[in-house]
């Protein structure tokens, strides 16, 4: 068992080097500190509580608990408080979670915030010979492709105007949820949640479907999904261990992770090449439309780099997001009500969505960000600092990774009423106007310029899924037995949600 150990020493402490910048040093510039007093000299970073184990810091039990990682923080925060670290092969990770710490965090990530870089993906797209993947981007690089894509990703015409695309293929998803039920009426969510992303997606981008709700046989579009899949997992088996080690040694996972990219490059550019094809007046994604012409794209493969970008990133995080919320609202037929009533209030009997319906829905709203703050898709929100900063009267280094759980402080009763409860009301204002929590707790799609790119997007789409279902059924669970998760990358649920929909008496047209 030992030796395991010590074969595996070096390759972490190999992979967490690459991680870090050339001429890591520590700066003297403290920028400022919290909780403690600020003018307090700065205690040395090895004060921080630290979690280690006898051998090699915390590597062993930090890569053993990765699927469970957000639990796993949450664990740690509740032995150390709310700011302790963790030595990963060779280097330390500060897990923070205290309002104040996050907020200074957030303050310092600085223009071209970091996450760090992801050896493996980084040698994978060599290996393609494809382009560097966005979110493996850094500093100027990163700044200028993402500049491009917010431009429509981040525009509220854009957005607002694939609310019909959405609404349909939503309603043909509610109906096709109703074909597959078994003969007691219950359907097996966790599956078919992709399915919806997807052609959501097909419809906004491409102007047309990808046919995920016609034909279960092996198409394109289940190829697709289960590249993406495929793609979340190897990253999570591979991440931490140097590619050249994994090229050797976890040749199937490594041959798996290239060849689920390779679909998804290939396909992509499928999609991509049939679009520019076949677009008309009548069939053309103004979205897409404005992605691809309204920029100045470097080469036509950095364009469509991008494309496929955000669809293999818009697929599993927005179909896991949803599944949360269903299986929260199902298990709380007195919330479905309330959330029924505002929504026969708001919208018409003709079923179709107006484009500004969500100024009309704060509890729907409320429903969805409450869904998101107990399931965060996203566990957590990491950065690596850019300049030194303190931490609760501590020096952190730049270049140090710090890493803000979502998923653990969302479940801190420091910080929310009963926090575990699920409780859309905590999200509507109360009479002065304020919310019961701090701020700086709630970023499902993080924060600042590297925030999801997909967000408003993600925003629509979830929301419009989620009025279409409860606007017209009732949705009852198999088993309540609570929801158990795994982080696979992202969270995701490791338990079936089987759902029967029972619909209302005032039934739209669909
Ligand atoms: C409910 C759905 C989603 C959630 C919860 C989510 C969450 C996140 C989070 C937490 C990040 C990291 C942000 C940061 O570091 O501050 C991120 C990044 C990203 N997301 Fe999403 N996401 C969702 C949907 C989408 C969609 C629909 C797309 C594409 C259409 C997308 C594309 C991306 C990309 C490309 C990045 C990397 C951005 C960069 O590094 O500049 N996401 N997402």
């Amino acid at each position: 068992m030992l030796s395991i150990f010590h074969r595996m020493e070096p390759v972490l402490s190999h992979t967490l080097k690459r991680l870090l910048p050339v001429g890591w040093r520590v700066s003297r510039t403290v920028v400022s500190t919290n909780i403690v007093n600020e003018n307090t000299a700065p205690r040395p970073f090895h004060e921080i509580p630290e979690e280690r184990q006898i051998l090699f810091g915390n590597t062993i039990n930090a890569i053993w608990n990765y699927h469970r990682c957000h639990e796993y923080w949450l664990d740690l925060h509740r032995k150390h408080g709310p700011i302790f670290r963790q030595r990963i092969g060779k280097e330390h990770f500060v897990c923070v979670a205290d309002p104040q710490l996050v907020a200074e965090v957030v303050r310092n990530e600085g223009k071209c915030p970091s996450r760090g870089v992801l050896p493996l993906w980084d040698e994978a797209r060599k290996d393609m010979n494809e382009l560097q993947t966005i979110a493996n981007r850094q500093g100027e690089y990163w700044q200028c492709l993402r500049r491009k894509m917010n431009r429509t990703m981040l525009n509220s015409v854009m957005v607002n105007m694939s609310v019909p695309d959405v609404s349909k293929v939503s309603k043909d998803f509610i109906q096709y949820l109703l074909s597959k039920g078994a003969k007691d009426g219950y359907v097996h969510l966790n599956n078919e949640m992709s399915k919806w992303s997807l052609e959501t997606f097909g419809q906004v981008f491409y102007g047309r479907r990808l046919g995920s709700f016609t034909d279960d046989r092996i198409t394109e579009s289940k190829q697709f999904i289960d590249a993406v899949m495929g793609f979340f997992e190897t990253t999570e088996e591979l991440m931490f261990v140097p590619p050249k080690v994994a090229r050797i040694f976890w040749k199937k996972s490594w041959k798996r992770h290239l060849d689920t990219s390779a679909t998804i490059f290939t396909l992509g550019r499928k999609y991509v090449k049939d679009y520019m094809k076949n677009r008309t007046e009548e069939n053309k994604s103004e979205v897409l439309d404005d992605l691809i012409f309204n920029n100045e794209w470097e080469s036509e493969k950095e364009m469509t780099t991008a494309i496929i970008e955000l669809m293999g990133g818009g697929i599993d995080t927005i179909s896991n997001s949803s599944l949360f919320a269903i299986y929260l609202l199902s298990t709380h037929p007195e919330i479905q009500d309330k959330l029924y009533d505002e929504l026969k209030r708001i919208l018409p009997e003709d079923g179709k969505i107006p484009y500004t319906f969500l100024s009309e829905a704060p509890y729907l709203k409320a429903v969805c960000k409450e869904a998101q703050r107990l399931y965060p898709v996203g566990t957590s929100y990491t950065r690596q600092m850019p300049v030194d900063i303190s931490l609760n009267g501590h020096h952190i280094p730049k270049g140090t990774y710090v890493i803000v759980p979502l998923y653990a402080l969302a479940r801190m009763d420091s910080i929310y009423l009963d926090a575990e409860r699920f409780a859309p009301e905590r999200w509507i204002r109360n009479i002065s106007g304020k919310m019961e929590h701090p701020p700086f707790v709630y970023f499902p799609f993080g924060v600042g310029p590297r925030m999801c790119i997909g967000r408003r997007f993600a925003e629509l789409d979830v929301n419009i899924l989620v009025a279409l279902l409860y606007r017209n059924y009732k949705t009852e669970l198999l088993q309540e037995t609570p929801l158990q998760v795994k982080t696979r990358l992202i969270l995701r649920a490791s338990t079936a949600v089987k759902v029967r929909m029972i619909p209302r008496k005032s039934y739209q047209r669909m």
